[in-house]
């Protein structure tokens, strides 16, 4: 596996590879590699000549209060997964490689009404920080294919729109989401956890199990349903940031005759952020 830790050092080996033809596939990460990123490398691999992946814990997207100075740095072991999962290049950049002198003064993008919604709403300017970061990392390495994980279902569709927006001449696709045996959605921020933390952590995908499967019997109260979900992981010892039914594109408030929806979550255990999201299709007959 190559290892750089300045783009212009990896730029000829990807000019090389596109130029015999190959296929670049890309998948972005902050680190602390895990089943779930190694799962977005695996379909790399399947459907790609030369895998690339990044680690770059982008300060633009954390809040002042959040985790960015205690965000798990494993690179030692991080390097030795991706080496063995097969990746040929990695890409470990800094903050002045990306951002230049002062990442403050950086021209920013910005993705409007997607980016507002959910977790946008909860912490404002995460997004702009990751559709910044990942527009800067697609342009590096000009992949054809980027991939990102459902998990964060938010971040993968405003990934989508930015890249269809500003004429991106590649496809983005999205992994389902890598659980742990009891569904807990693998993350690093799982480190965190204490251990009653974590017994209580599976609740939050039960939740969202449980109101997708109202959904699919037949009930269309919406609001009630998600009411109820706030009610049960508050139960479970959750404080919940949000718990909606949206529609699956826009993740506007699901209306009645919507077919294409998705659930999503974010609840904090402690000091623990969890998010997950669970997609659902109505049969449009179900709705006559
Ligand atoms: P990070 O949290 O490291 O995640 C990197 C990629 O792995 C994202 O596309 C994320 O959705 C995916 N991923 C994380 N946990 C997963 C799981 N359990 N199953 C499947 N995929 C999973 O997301 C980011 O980094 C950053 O915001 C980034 C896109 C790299 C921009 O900085």
């Amino acid at each position: 596996m190559h290892d750089f830790s300045r783009i212009d050092q990896a730029r000829d080996i990807l000019d090389r590879q596109r130029m015999r033809g190959r296929r670049i596939g890309f998948v972005p990460t902050m680190g602390n590699i895990h089943a779930g990123h190694l799962k977005l490398l695996e379909r790399c691999r399947a459907e790609c000549d030369f895998s690339v992946a990044s680690i770059f814990v982008n300060p633009l997207q954390f809040g002042p209060a959040e985790d960015l100075a205690d965000y798990p740095r494993t690179l030692e072991r991080d390097r030795e997964l991706l080496a063995a999962a097969g990746c040929d290049l990695l890409l470990r950049p800094t903050v002045e490689d990306v951002y230049g002198e002062n990442p403050q003064n950086s021209t920013r993008v910005h993705v409007p009404d997607l980016s507002e919604r959910l977790c946008g709403a909860a912490r404002p300017g995460h997004f702009d920080g990751v559709a910044t970061v990942v527009t800067r990392l697609l342009n590096y390495v000009r992949p054809d294919i980027a991939y990102l994980g459902l998990k964060d279902y938010q971040q993968y569709l405003i990934v989508r729109k930015l890249v269809a927006d500003l004429g991106m001449d590649l496809r983005i696709e999205g992994v389902e989401t890598v659980r742990e045996a009891d569904g807990l959605a693998l993350s690093s921020r799982n480190a965190y956890l204490s251990a009653a933390e974590r017994r209580a952590a599976p609740e939050l995908h039960r939740t969202l199990h449980a109101m997708a499967c109202r959904i699919t019997g037949g009930e269309r109260d919406y609001a009630g349903i998600a009411a109820n979900g706030r009610e049960d992981l508050e139960a479970a010892g959750f404080r919940p940031d949000y718990i909606e039914i949206c529609h699956a594109g826009t993740l506007r408030p699901a209306a009645a005759e919507d077919t294409e929806l998705v659930i999503l979550a974010a609840a904090f255990l402690g000091r623990t952020r969890l998010i997950d999201n669970l997609r659902l299709a109505i049969d449009p007959a179900a709705l006559a």
